[in-house]
């Protein structure tokens, strides 16, 4: 703990005299209720841009501990923080479940984020009447990603991920597979690929998508191709293509296209003059935000990636629609360690003022969102402003040992317990083990090797052309379809044609028509009063 938190928690804890005082949170709820009355006025514009924030496994735990992560790394208490997703005006919440799963998976979930509609887990941009692993049923079974109709209606498209750019979330914007894990031509098993199943990467060769910044490099490089940062990796193509050149030399039929594989060389990508950007980052997963300084050759944050996407893609009149994905929340998760999970939520969240600060919610309709939650909860009666990372420090359980504030339900801390209860009788004694380290693992329940997905609803932060209709509890697959109708992609047109929307057919002739309506009411209700 900081000196700074340290006499600010002494301060909080004194007496009474330091208390908060009721007009402070008067003043405050004061200001929160001026700002909901502006949103009396609805913005029903047309979304010339659309920009999709996803939290892979950003559950509301996570989302309140990232929170009160975010305001003591600041000197604060910490719970009173407002993060940049929690200032947007409107919030809805979305269930979460598989067409086979009542607890979902990424793949399944972000099909129905981006096209749509529900499906399995485990398959990508496919709809339910495909099976997993079944090349032939996915054929039969592709949707269209809300990407694909943006890029249809001339506006440009990015992706941005801290995981391989072949990983379930981003692939459901570009591919079909019924196989999430078909990521290279070697991981389809060969009577597979008989029947035509091209690999996610493959796929993503033939999308003409402007820029793709994320990591994953191994699936574009051949297995004899060493990695250029990590010279113990290869790459993992069997079919004597590197994906990268094709990249390069296709995209450069239509601009200046450029390939860049480390922090130096994104630096020096000059958007103006760039058209196509591939940036490949790592052989694998992108580091955690918080091992970045550990990276041999330097890697952008989310950030700074959304900052060099948003200025390409800006470059279109017609607008653009951009997919960013904090993906690693969900791995340290299943790690059962808190502490990348928060570290990379507050960097996503750095993501999302770098949207916010970018573009204008006149025209640019935002949404944040997760895929599904993870087992994480935040317990016991720690006093406020007591390290989110750290033990109660209030009380101990019955068995008159320590607990951490933050835990998992199962997963490795499961098994940490199990080992210590085998080989002392109780759980492990925490007193002198530092908590909020990079590496601790959170006790858990019930044992497991990977921490496990939640499968409450989450939450749907949005902002600009339409965002009011994000207004309740929605199955998941509906905010593709707030998407194409705020946008009017694909054949969704209504609202272009919408009187209402700016843009729209007779703007003016429209408020003829209210105007009328105001007198005739007014006149009605002058009779009705005399
Ligand atoms: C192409 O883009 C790169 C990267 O931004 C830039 O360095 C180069 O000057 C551009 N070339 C042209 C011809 O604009
Ligand atoms: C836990 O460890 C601390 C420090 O070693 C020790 O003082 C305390 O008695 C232990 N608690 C239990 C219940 O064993
Ligand atoms: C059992 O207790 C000993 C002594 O406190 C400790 O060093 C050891 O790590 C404990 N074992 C486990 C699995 O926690
Ligand atoms: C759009 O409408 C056409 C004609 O009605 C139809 O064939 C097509 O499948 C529709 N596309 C989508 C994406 O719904
Ligand atoms: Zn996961």
């Amino acid at each position: 703990m900081t000196t700074q938190r340290k006499i600010l928690l002494l301060v909080l804890s004194c007496c009474g005299i330091f208390a908060q005082p009721p007009e402070e949170w008067n003043k405050q709820a004061e200001q929160t209720l001026r700002n909901a009355l502006k949103l009396e006025t609805l913005n029903r514009n047309v979304a010339k841009n659309v920009v999709i924030i996803l939290g892979d496994g950003m559950g509301f735990p996570t989302i309140t501990s990232a929170r009160i992560l975010k305001g003591q790394l600041d000197g604060k208490t910490g719970e009173e923080t407002v993060l940049h997703m929690d200032s947007l005006p409107y919030v809805a919440l979305a269930k979460t479940y598989n067409t086979d799963q009542q607890v979902a998976d990424s793949a399944g979930t972000a099909t129905a984020i981006l096209c749509g509609v529900k499906t399995k887990a485990g398959v990508v941009g496919v709809h339910d009447g495909a099976v997993r692993k079944d090349c032939k049923s996915g054929l039969r079974s592709p949707v269209v990603s809300v990407l694909q109709l943006a890029h249809e209606a001339g506006k440009s498209t990015g992706i941005v991920t801290t995981t391989r750019v072949t990983h379930a979330t981003p692939a459901c914007a570009y591919a079909h597979s019924a196989e999430r894990e078909w990521e290279s031509n070697n991981q389809i098993p060969v009577e597979q690929r008989l029947h035509g199943c091209t690999d996610i990467a493959l796929q993503l060769l033939d999308k003409d998508i402007q820029v793709v910044l994320g990591g994953g490099r191994k699936h574009f490089l051949r297995i004899d191709e060493r990695d250029p940062e990590d010279m113990n990796s290869f790459g993992a193509r069997t079919d004597e293509r590197n994906l990268i050149d094709e990249w390069i030399a296709k995209r450069s039929q239509d601009g200046n296209a450029s390939y860049v594989w480390n922090q130096k060389q994104f630096d020096a990508v000059d958007p103006s003059k760039s058209d196509y950007l591939l940036g490949l980052f790592e052989n694998g997963h992108m580091q955690y935000h918080g091992n970045r300084d550990k990276d041999i050759a330097g890697e952008p944050t989310l950030a700074e990636m959304v900052d060099k996407a948003v200025r390409i893609l800006q470059k279109n009149d017609k607008g653009f629609l951009l997919l960013i994905e904090g993906g690693r929340i969900d791995h340290s998760h299943h790690d059962g360690i808190a502490y990348h999970a928060l570290v990379d939520t507050i960097a996503m969240d750095d993501a999302v003022k770098t949207v916010l600060d970018m573009t204008s919610s006149t025209d640019t309709l935002t949404i944040v969102t997760a895929d599904h939650s993870h087992v994480n909860a935040i317990v016991g009666y720690p006093s406020r402003g007591n390290p989110i990372l750290g033990v109660n420090d209030k009380r101990v359980g019955l068995d008159g040992l320590p607990y951490t504030t933050l835990m998992y339900v199962d997963g490795p801390g499961g098994t940490e317990v199990q080992t210590s209860f085998m080989e002392n009788g109780t759980r492990p004694n925490i007193t002198n083990v530092d908590t909020e380290s990079s590496s601790y693992v959170q006790q858990a329940v019930i044992p497991l090797k990977d921490e496990s997905h939640g499968g409450e609803d989450i939450p749907i932060y949005a902002d600009g052309p339409m965002a009011h209709l994000f207004h309740g509890t929605h199955e998941q697959h509906y905010i593709a379809h707030v998407i194409k109708y705020a946008a009017c992609l694909g054949n969704s047109t209504e609202h272009c044609d919408d009187r209402n929307a700016i843009g729209g057919a007779s703007t003016i002739y429209n408020n003829y028509i209210v105007i009328w309506h105001v007198i005739i009411l007014t006149a009605a209700l002058n009779n009705f009063t005399t």
